[in-house]
């Protein structure tokens, strides 16, 4: 069996048999994408916990890029401290825009030849989008001192309301 196939057998399982699919009662954050260039939607829940993912579930339509991708990020951060998933997020869009294949990827490393096929790279990409937004605003909350902090220093600055 060539790479290719194991790769293609990889992502039609995960499409099949979605790890982590369905929702969160205790979600601290849950984002909704869609994908503009075809309209299919990911919503991606969250709970975040003393600086770390405790779980991740999602739901949503689309292709098998995309869903695949959606299980496969919910089995990677799980259990993971933030910091490593955003870094993960960042290792796996590198790869996506040609880089080399992290060796940490697991599954997500069966994603790698969607860089041969700009149009789905989209679709690989919505639940990490999501992901990013999702940390992003779990941080927030966690802390919202820091955002009082970053509207003052926007005050009277140039282009600021
Ligand atoms: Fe819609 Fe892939 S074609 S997310």
């Amino acid at each position: 069996m060539s790479l290719d196939d194991l790769y293609r057998q990889v992502i039609m399982d995960h499409y099949q048999h979605p790890r982590n699919r369905g929702h969160l009662e205790d979600a601290s954050v849950a984002v909704a994408l869609h994908n503009p260039s075809c309209g299919d939607e990911l919503l991606l829940e969250l709970a975040v916990k003393d600086g770390r993912v405790q779980e991740a579930r999602f739901t949503g339509r689309g292709c098998s890029i995309s869903m695949a991708s959606a299980s496969m990020l919910t089995e990677a951060v799980r259990g993971k401290p933030v910091a490593e998933a955003l870094k993960m997020a960042e290792n796996f869009r590198q790869m996506l825009q040609g880089g080399p294949a992290p060796e940490n990827l697991g599954d997500l490393a069966s994603l790698q030849g969607v860089v041969k096929f700009p149009m789905r790279i989209k679709c690989a990409l919505l639940a990490w989008d999501a992901l990013e937004k999702g940390l992003s605003q779990a941080g927030e909350k966690a802390c919202p001192a820091r955002n009082e902090v970053q509207n003052e220093e926007n005050d009277g600055r140039p282009g600021s309301k």
